[in-house]
């Protein structure tokens, strides 16, 4: 079939080749992002439903209303999960299809599909690792407040519960939430993601709900959980290294620091917050609406770390014109390029910061094991006439990537797995269907699957290092 073992380079091989071979394989999706099916079996519009619905807030216009299908093509999509060579498989579950209104009894046609999902990952041997929110909150949570609300953080333990009793037979490895930064930062201080709101103290607020959310969740299902049962959440993280040594990007990346990083795993692995964050946040007028109690709830034990990685950025803390305050009034944070090739998202390609911020996550947060929970890229493919698509690109992506995670591992920090983003071409949020992340090709017109070259890369790959003597 199709040749991929020169993929990577002799010394990415060799690197990769040193991951043991109890190293966890899998491939990711998220709900919204493949499902489609919106007003089916009783599910409700999510915050996505409504965001797409505001013109141009989604390039060309595109929504989630049918996206991959896949609610009406599960067990095919399944079956193409070992066909990659992977063994474990990261989803999440619509919020609004197992609670339409955000809040009271189980909808039994939204978990039997997740049930259904379950069933088909085990039967062919396929360890499901779910996620329980992957940023589809339901509206009618958004009307009552949304994420700045602390009630939502209540809400979201509930709605955990639910699901968690429904399947905690059968899920061993559960996240709480994916990428809390993007659900507080895009979605409440940034408008570009749902709900669309641009306001920073309300962000702020987010913040703290959702790591709440987090904690009261986490709490409750380890209470009920049987043995052997693993808890983690996903943060995405970049390194944020300074343009320059000057006193302004210095200051610049240790506040994109602070907000990417630490003012998430401080509270969750050491129980507080940052204190150079509370400070730089007070200067703006915006606080973390902390409660007696919240910190222990927030810190309750973890079992591993999910993280999500895609590139590096290096900042400055002085714009175009000089000025060290934007005219929003906060403080100026420029990306300023390394000069690296970058991806269709423009996303600069940096294996290296990987292996750097694995290393610092190691040292700075010890005892944590680590999944990388996504790691991926969108190019624009070119298929054939078959649909296959040779991506190159994707696939050195891959193979730069992987060594570099084997790189982390052999400077001993416990990295057990990694999950490529994405099994499929998805809904790309705020991109629409332009910006192609897939192993393997959706043809939206046929709803056609084909597995591209890197699928084949990393099927072989996963073949070379698990079956090895
Ligand atoms: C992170 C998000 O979790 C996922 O939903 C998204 O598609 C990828 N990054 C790529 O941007």
């Amino acid at each position: 079939m199709t040749e991929t073992t020169d993929a990577a380079t002799r010394e990415q091989q060799a690197l990769i080749d040193t991951l043991p071979t109890d190293f966890r394989w899998g491939v990711a999706t998220a709900a919204y992002q493949i499902e489609g099916a919106v007003a089916e079996d009783g599910r409700t519009p999510s915050i996505w439903d409504t965001f797409c619905r505001v013109p141009w807030a989604i390039d060309n216009n595109d929504n989630g209303d049918v996206a991959c299908d896949h609610y009406h093509r599960m067990p095919a999509d399944v079956a193409l999960v070992p066909e990659l060579g992977a063994d474990s498989y990261r989803f999440s579950v619509a919020w609004p299809r197992i609670q339409p209104h955000g809040r009271g009894a189980i909808n039994e046609a939204g978990i039997g599909f997740y049930e259904r999902l379950v069933d088909e990952l085990l039967a062919r041997d396929v360890t499901p690792w779910l996620t329980l929110y992957h940023w589809d909150l339901p509206q009618e949570l958004e009307d009552a407040g949304g994420w700045p609300s602390r009630d939502t953080a209540y809400r979201f333990a509930d709605y955990s519960m639910l699901v968690f009793d429904r399947l905690k037979d059968r899920v061993r490895h559960w996240t709480t939430l994916n990428e809390p930064w993007c659900s507080a930062m895009h979605g409440y201080v940034n408008g570009v993601m749902a709900p669309g709101r641009r306001d920073f103290a309300a962000g702020m607020q987010a913040v703290h709900h959702l790591l709440l959310g987090h904690g009261l969740a986490t709490q409750r299902m380890r209470e009920a959980a049987p043995p052997e049962t693993q808890f983690g959440i996903t943060l995405n993280m970049s390194t944020n290294d300074p343009a320059t040594d000057s006193e302004a990007d210095r200051e610049a990346a240790r506040n994109a620091d602070g907000l990417g990083i630490r003012i998430y795993l401080d509270p969750l692995v050491h129980g507080r917050y940052p204190a150079d964050i509370e400070a730089d946040l007070a200067a703006r007028g915006a606080e973390l609406p902390v409660q007696d109690g919240d910190l222990q709830v927030i810190s309750a034990p973890l079992d591993f770390l999910g993280v999500n990685y895609y590139f590096g950025v290096q900042l400055s803390g002085v714009d175009e014109q000089g000025r060290t305050i934007g005219q929003d009034g906060s403080p100026v944070q420029r990306e300023v390029p390394f000069g690296e090739p970058t991806t269709a998202m423009g996303w600069e390609i940096l294996p290296g910061k990987f292996t750097e911020l694995l290393t610092r996550l190691g040292r700075d947060y010890p005892g944590l094991p680590i999944y990388i929970t996504e790691n991926g890229s969108a190019f624009d493919d070119q298929p054939d006439e078959t649909g296959y698509v040779a991506d190159g690109g994707r696939t050195a992506y891959l193979a730069s990537h992987l060594a570099a995670v084997a790189q982390a591992r052999r400077q001993g920090t416990d990295i057990r797995g990694y999950f490529a983003w994405s099994l499929l071409d998805n809904f790309e949020w705020a991109y629409g269907y332009a910006k192609r992340f897939g192993l393997i090709r959706v043809d939206y017109e046929t709803q056609q699957r084909t597995i591209k070259q890197s699928g084949y890369f990393f099927r072989d790959t996963v073949r070379r290092v698990r079956d090895r003597q």
